[in-house]
């Protein structure tokens, strides 16, 4: 038992099989070093970074102590570097500081029960959606999501009829520029829209298939570093998102400005707005032709790290 904890989670792109994750079919996705911190103390009374604790404002720190906690009121104090737009994680990043400092509040923690209630505190709050951005930025590094157990799986989440095994993923050093639309995504309505497409039209649950495909098409050359062939695939998942109908004008001006650098690019995340994600030997040009455009870029590395804790402030 500790009365105060300091605890931090990374963010996440996904690199492959956005939106067909929700239906089970496989998906990548990496840690960024782009964290968010939460420090936890007990207190008289509840509050985050001194405010009164808000459903409004503070949704998924308010359903973490709801579904974890029920000791005393506890300060909250937050620290975030993702900027809080659909396609980064800045939900799941608070999720799993927040999950892993009350773990770690109530006594041992471990990273498959991080993750497996994060992902609960994350679908109770926005109704919707698969483990992969709580499990990602629990695990930090990569990770693989799989519809059947394989080698290096790290844990199994299921709800409804659907189930994912999500596996630690061996990833090269990617050079990857995240570039930010400024138009806030909003997650649950995009995968909403998918949803009625999906449940509507066969061709839509083809190209639902379609994505599956091209993430196991990707395994291999992630491994062997062919970051052609990676460009070649991201591009092919793009073109899959975009008929799904989660583009967005400022999305495409980006990618298309950022493929004259690039091995290829596409849209991160739900889509709508939110991010897009280029693979590229030239990350400087590619921020330049992004801002050029009108975009944020950040240059982007991979997190080994996934959530820590300290208790010893
Ligand atoms: O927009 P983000 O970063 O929350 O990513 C959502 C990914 C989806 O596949 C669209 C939904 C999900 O929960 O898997």
């Amino acid at each position: 038992m500790h009365n105060h904890v300091l605890a931090s989670a990374p963010s996440k792109v996904i690199l492959f099989g956005e939106h067909a994750v929700v239906y089970g079919e496989p998906a990548i996705a990496i840690a960024l070093n782009l964290r968010t911190s939460v420090m936890i103390e007990e207190s008289s009374e509840y509050s985050v970074d001194g405010k009164p604790l808000d459903e409004k404002y503070h949704k998924y720190i308010k359903t973490a102590i709801q579904m974890l906690w029920d000791g005393k009121p506890l300060e909250i104090i937050t620290a975030s570097v993702v900027p809080s737009a659909s396609g980064m994680g800045s939900s799941a990043s608070i999720t799993v500081a927040m999950v892993s400092g009350l773990l770690a509040m109530k006594g041992k923690v471990n990273e498959r029960e991080v993750a497996l209630k994060s992902f609960e505190v994350e679908y109770a709050t926005q109704g919707s959606g698969s483990p992969i951005d709580t499990s990602t930025v629990t695990h930090g590094k990569g990770i693989l999501v799989l519809n059947s157990p394989e080698e290096k799986l790290l844990w199994s989440v299921k709800k409804g009829n659907t189930e994912w095994h999500i596996h630690h993923l061996e990833l090269p050093k990617l050079k990857l520029v995240v570039g930010f639309s400024g138009i806030k995504g909003h997650t649950p309505e995009m995968v909403k829209k998918v949803r009625r497409f999906y449940n509507w039209n066969s061709f839509a649950r083809d190209v639902i298939k379609e994505i599956g495909k091209i993430t196991l098409r990707a395994i291999e050359p992630l491994e062997n570093e062919d970051y052609e062939e990676i460009g070649k695939l991201m591009n092919e998942n793009n073109k899959l998102l975009t008929i799904l109908g989660v583009g967005h004008p400022m999305l495409k001006k980006m990618i298309d400005a950022s493929l004259k650098h690039s091995y290829g690019a596409k849209i991160t995340g739900a889509g709508g707005g939110g991010c897009m994600i280029a693979l590229t030997d030239e990350q400087d040009e590619v921020v330049r032709e992004i801002e050029a455009v009108g975009g944020k870029a950040y240059k982007v590395e991979i997190s080994e790290e996934g959530y820590t804790i300290e208790n010893h402030l």
